[in-house]
């Protein structure tokens, strides 16, 4: 024992839970190491699923693709003509790949300036220990050390169809769909899920013809059904083909395509041959590798590690944030969690509301939510107030020729406190920060209908939609 390092705090997992909890860890005066094991062409890759496969290299490609499309689809109503465009794919992977790799530059920088200790390597437990607990580094072990607090940051896996393996070449998962080499001819996926929609985008405006199988009934279930509607007229006038309740029966690959056989909602059995399947069907926690049964980490019945409300797991001074735990699967609430439970090790008190977590989906038109749904209030017996107005009515996006979708706010009907903000359209990933605010402080509609907004800009949307909800919207 005398000759294990001893740190206040180790994170397992660089993932935007684990590097941010490290880092405000390291401010609050604490020694702290960080356990990542992801590597990249040798290198260590700190950054997790966001930074390696996920939030960031999704964007570069929807960044890259949606100027594809703006110049091939919109340049002519400005007046501009240009030939037809063509994409190179390799040269659009490799800028992907740059900006990955500047991330986790940037993460390993903030690692040195934080004097964090960083292990590239697999962390695991070991035991429990007067002192906190025993971790091992390495596999095959290479060291072991003593931590008195761990935060558990393990992150999510993509949940497979039984039966049905990633290869990565036909039959892939987010990490196969972020690096294609080519577009395919035809691309199926399977889930109408966040990732089915940024990744058919992405595909389908390079020129793939994307088919997609949902199980449910409709789109986005957990979006607002407003947004739901509008959300699918546009995906198909795209040209995004959607199946919705369907059952995936089976998936055989042969030579170089895949077969999915399917029932369609009415039970009539349908076959899809397409170049690459994506499977999007969700993700699960990632805990295989941390050894919890060593010292007895509880997880819930559906395999995440089981949390309260401030992140503490069965085990005192083990703490889990991020994927691994309950909650939605996102960055933002990742690194909330993470900084929380540094401030809790310290002994101050934090919150993070989970009610409280925008969602936003990086499509064309973008769609971002946060707070109730309509349905959600219906459901709960809320009476409720509704403003909802069309971008169509906002100069600015009249001018940028954006006017497809809106903005739709839900009010408490007697006190006039907003309980649910719904964008679809145009920058609604940035717009949603006027909500996110304005929900943290309790606001009431009349509060953000009062907040002077720049003309021409699109944020007067929102102020309109807080307008309308008191009946008071002057453009519509
Ligand atoms: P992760 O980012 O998964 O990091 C976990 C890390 O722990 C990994 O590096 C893993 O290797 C490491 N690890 C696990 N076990 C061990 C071990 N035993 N030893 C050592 N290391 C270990 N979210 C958004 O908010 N916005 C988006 O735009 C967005 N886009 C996404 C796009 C895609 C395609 C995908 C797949 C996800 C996207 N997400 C997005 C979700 C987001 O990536 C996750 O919510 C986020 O990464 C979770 O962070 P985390 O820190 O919990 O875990
Ligand atoms: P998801 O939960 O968003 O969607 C999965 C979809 O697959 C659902 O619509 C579900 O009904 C469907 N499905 C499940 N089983 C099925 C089956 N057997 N056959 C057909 N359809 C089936 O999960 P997704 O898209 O895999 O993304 C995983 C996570 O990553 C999400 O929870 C999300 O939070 C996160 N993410 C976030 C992004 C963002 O914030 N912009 C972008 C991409 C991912």
């Amino acid at each position: 024992m005398s000759e294990m390092k001893v740190f206040d705090v180790a994170v397992i997992g660089a993932g935007p839970g684990g590097y941010v909890a490290a880092i405000r860890s390291a401010q609050l005066g604490l020694k702290v190491c960080v356990i990542d094991e992801w590597k990249k062409d040798g290198k260590a890759a700190p950054g997790g699923t966001c930074t390696n496969v996920g939030c960031i290299p999704s964007k570069a490609l929807l960044a890259s693709s949606g100027l594809f499309e703006k110049i091939k689809e919109e340049a002519a109503v400005h007046g501009i003509t240009v030939g037809e465009p063509a994409i190179d794919v390799a040269k659009m992977m490799a800028r992907k790949d740059k900006v990955i790799r500047q991330t986790n530059d940037g993460i390993l920088y903030l690692f040195k300036k934080n004097k964090i200790e960083f292990f590239n390597a697999r962390g695991s437990f070991v035991s429990q220990c007067d002192d906190g607990y025993v971790l091992a580094v390495g596999e095959p072990i290479n060291e072991r050390i003593v931590a008195r607090n761990v935060i558990i940051a393990a992150g999510s896996v993509p949940r497979q169809l039984p039966g049905v393996p990633f290869d990565e070449k036909l039959i892939l998962s987010n990490e196969g769909a972020l690096s294609l080499t080519e577009v395919p001819k035809n691309l199926g996926i399977i889930g109408a899920g966040v990732i089915g929609l940024e990744m058919g985008s992405v595909w389908n405006r390079l020129g793939s013809e994307v088919r997609i199988l949902e199980a449910v009934p409709s789109l986005l279930s957990m979006a607002d059904s407003a947004v739901s509607k509008e959300a699918l007229k546009i995906f198909t006038k795209e040209g995004l083909k959607m199946q919705f309740g369907v059952r995936i029966e089976k998936v055989e690959t042969e030579d170089n395509r895949v077969s999915v056989t399917y029932k369609d909602s009415e039970g009539k059995l349908q076959e899809m041959w397409v170049e690459k399947l994506i499977v999007s069907i969700g993700r699960v926690p990632n805990t295989a590798t941390l050894d919890g049964p060593a010292v007895g980490l509880k997880l819930d019945d559906r395999g995440f590690i089981e949390v309260d409300d401030e992140c503490r797991t069965n085990l005192p001074g083990v703490w889990a944030i991020g994927d691994v735990v309950r909650g939605p699967m996102l960055a933002h609430k990742a690194e909330e969690e993470g900084v929380a439970v540094a401030e809790r090790i310290i002994g101050r008190k934090a919150h993070v509301d989970l009610g409280l977590i925008p969602s936003v989906i990086y499509t064309e038109p973008e769609i971002a939510w946060i707070g109730k749904t309509e349905q959600q209030l219906k459901a709960e017996g809320k009476e409720y107030k509704t403003g909802q107005v069309p971008f169509a009515a906002n100069g600015r996006a009249r001018a940028s020729d954006e006017t497809e979708g809106f903005v739709k706010i839900l009010a408490d009907a007697k006190t006039d406190e907003l309980l649910g903000v719904h964008i679809v359209g145009v920058c609604a990933g940035e717009l949603i920060a006027q909500a996110a605010q304005a929900m943290a402080f309790r606001a009431a509609a009349e509060d953000l209908a009062l907040i002077c907004q720049a003309h021409p800009s699109f944020s007067e949307t929102v102020k309109e939609a807080a307008l309308a909800v008191n009946k008071g919207a002057i453009n519509i």
